[in-house]
């Protein structure tokens, strides 16, 4: 029989499980006060009240401290090489943020051993599981060669299930005459060549990187050979992208920055989340998405990082909640609910995102009574522990250590 730990003296136990169990349809942030919660053989096996916590083989005093699911990073970019923090501070001083940059990550990706990338991807993924996510997505998209796609999408597969094809980010400088040529690239050789490390395709639909035709194309191609769309949409001004990820069925259109009333209506009647990226609008000095019009429509809302060297060079979701908080006018619950459940239901995971009995056991325990210290107290590292799986997965070690509340 598998060993029992339970985790015990919880101030907050974040669920999003308002009867107890599985997340199923749209979902709501619910919690417990002073509760337990049982792991057995990686998964959660019990969740209550303390008074009433069956024994276990192993216990773990959380000392008053919240215990939330951990983070679902559903966006992130972290294959590359390079950094870009002169284009970050000319930005800062005035200049607007261009697609167009990509083109120098490109060039240093290029340019990288693949030990370079490998070394720079397990860096920023030991930074997330620091933070508290222990699911996340990645995606290719620095590559922008047969080649370099697929050492990209190879290095993602190594840590994570979530890997995304992204050949269609921008047009490479050497295809800039023809970018139709670049196209039928991403749709035949360099689709083949990634197609069996990705689960998901993605396309950047925008001005100056692909049109709606072309992202079709694109993803329509990738769907044949059994990756499943997501798209960047209306990231930098209003676009088809939102239409088109309902149109396909794609899991999440994601930034939504400038929406119009008919990508309202079409998220809203698609089970297509939206993605929202504030550490974008942060990086870039752009208007933050309209939330809150959003949750009115119903529409399903995730929170993810976006963490690349461009426009959102953070791994931090607790920043992307305080953000939303602060800024998006979601409310702690919201934002913490997006960050967790709706991460999961943008990567369509039944098994992450929440803590009922049969959930993967995946948990924070942070330096804090409530969940509500994620945004008032921004920028302070608050995550006392990470599990995995149910196992410890940061620090090395659970030091008895007083609740720091
Ligand atoms: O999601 N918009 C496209 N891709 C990234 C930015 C990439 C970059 O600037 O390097 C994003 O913001
Ligand atoms: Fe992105």
């Amino acid at each position: 029989m598998a060993r029992s730990l339970l985790i015990t003296q919880i101030s907050e136990l974040v669920t999003n499980a308002p009867d107890g169990t599985a997340v199923t349809g749209s979902g709501r942030f619910a919690a417990i006060g002073d509760a337990a919660l049982v792991i057995e053989g990686g998964r959660v096996a019990w969740t209550g009240p303390a008074g009433r916590a069956p024994a276990a083989d192993e216990v773990v005093d959380a000392a008053g401290r919240a215990v939330l699911p951990g983070f679902v990073d559903s966006h992130a970019h972290l294959v590359f090489a390079g950094e870009r923090s002169a284009e970050f501070a000319a930005r800062m001083a005035g200049l607007p943020y261009q697609a167009g940059g990509i083109r120098a990550t490109v060039a240093a990706t290029r340019a990288a051993t693949d030990a370079a990338l490998r070394a720079g991807l397990r860096r920023l993924a030991a930074e997330m599981l620091r933070q508290g996510t222990t699911t996340f997505e990645c995606k290719s998209g620095y590559g922008l060669t047969v080649r370099d796609e697929e050492r990209s999408v190879a290095l993602a597969a190594e840590i994570t299930g979530e890997v995304t094809y992204l050949g269609a980010h921008v047009v490479p400088a050497e295809f800039a005459a023809d970018p139709a040529g670049y196209v039928d690239l991403v749709c035949g050789p360099m689709l083949d060549a990634c197609a069996p490390y990705c689960r998901w395709a993605d396309v950047f639909c925008e001005r100056g990187a692909f049109d709606a035709g072309q992202a079709r194309a694109i993803l329509t191609a990738a769907r044949a050979r059994g990756l499943l769309p997501r798209i960047h949409a209306s990231q930098l001004g209003p676009g088809p992208g939102v239409r088109l990820a309902a149109e396909l069925g794609a899991a999440s259109a994601d930034h939504c920055t400038f929406l119009t009333a008919a990508d309202v209506d079409a998220l809203a009647s698609s089970g297509t989340v939206a993605t929202l990226l504030p550490g974008a609008e942060f990086g870039t000095r752009q208007p933050y998405p309209d939330a809150r019009r959003l949750l009115a429509a119903d529409v399903t809302v995730a929170l993810a990082s976006d963490c690349n060297p461009g426009s959102s060079y953070t791994s931090s979701m607790p920043f992307c909640i305080a953000l939303a908080v602060r800024e998006m006018r979601m409310t702690t619950a919201e934002a913490v609910w997006s960050a967790t459940a709706g991460g999961a239901r943008a990567l369509r995971r039944a098994d992450v995102g929440y803590l009922a009995p049969g959930a993967r056991a995946d948990l924070v325990i942070l330096d804090a009574p409530s969940h509500a210290h994620l945004a008032y107290r921004p920028g302070v590292p608050l995550v006392h522990a990470v599990y995995q799986a149910g196992q410890l997965a940061y620090p090395d070690t659970l030091a008895a250590a007083p609740a720091a509340c």
